[in-house]
């Protein structure tokens, strides 16, 4: 089982679209079985609340569903829960890397690291923009969390 948490700042943009992408990415792969796939947020002001609804709507209509998510506040039972933590942007990681548990055996990475087409690290934050950054946003999670599960699958095997 391998177990991966995509975190953002408010996680009703960004990790949400990740979540999604990544969990309908391993479904098709059939391969639901040995992940566990979540989200959250450093930040604490949308707890609670679903995904924004520009980013239901670009899922939406790429066939993803992000039903059933609810955002919430990373915590420290989530340095032992998960095996990768997964940052939409560079302030995200060093935010999670201070919050980190010394001796805690958890990879922190930043998405865009598998992204074929990196022209930068960050996954820019869409919150304050108009509906064009949800689609600009979508592209680049979809491609990357498509490396990252190749990248993964590759990991796998080589234990095996
Ligand atoms: P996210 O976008 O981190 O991709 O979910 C944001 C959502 C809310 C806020 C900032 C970014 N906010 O400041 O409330």
């Amino acid at each position: 089982m391998t177990s991966v948490l995509f975190v953002c700042l408010g996680n009703i943009c960004r990790s949400p679209l990740a979540e999604g992408v990544f969990r309908h990415l391993v479904e098709q792969a059939e391969k639901s079985k040995e992940y566990i796939i979540d989200s959250c947020g450093t930040g604490g002001w949308h707890v609670g609340e679903p995904p924004h609804r520009e980013s239901r709507a670009v899922a939406r209509r790429n066939g993803v569903s992000l039903e059933g998510q609810t955002a919430r506040q990373l915590d420290r039972e989530d340095f032992k829960r998960f095996d990768l933590i997964v940052a939409m942007d560079r302030q995200n990681r060093r935010d999670i890397e201070r919050l980190m548990p010394k001796g805690s055996s958890c990879r922190v990475v930043c998405l865009r690291e598998f992204d074929p087409e990196i022209v930068e690290l960050d996954v820019p934050d869409p919150y304050y923009g108009g509906p064009d950054g949800f689609e600009e946003v979508y592209r680049i999670v979809e491609r990357s969390c498509e490396a990252l599960l190749d990248s993964l699958v590759l990991e796998k095997e080589a234990e095996r």
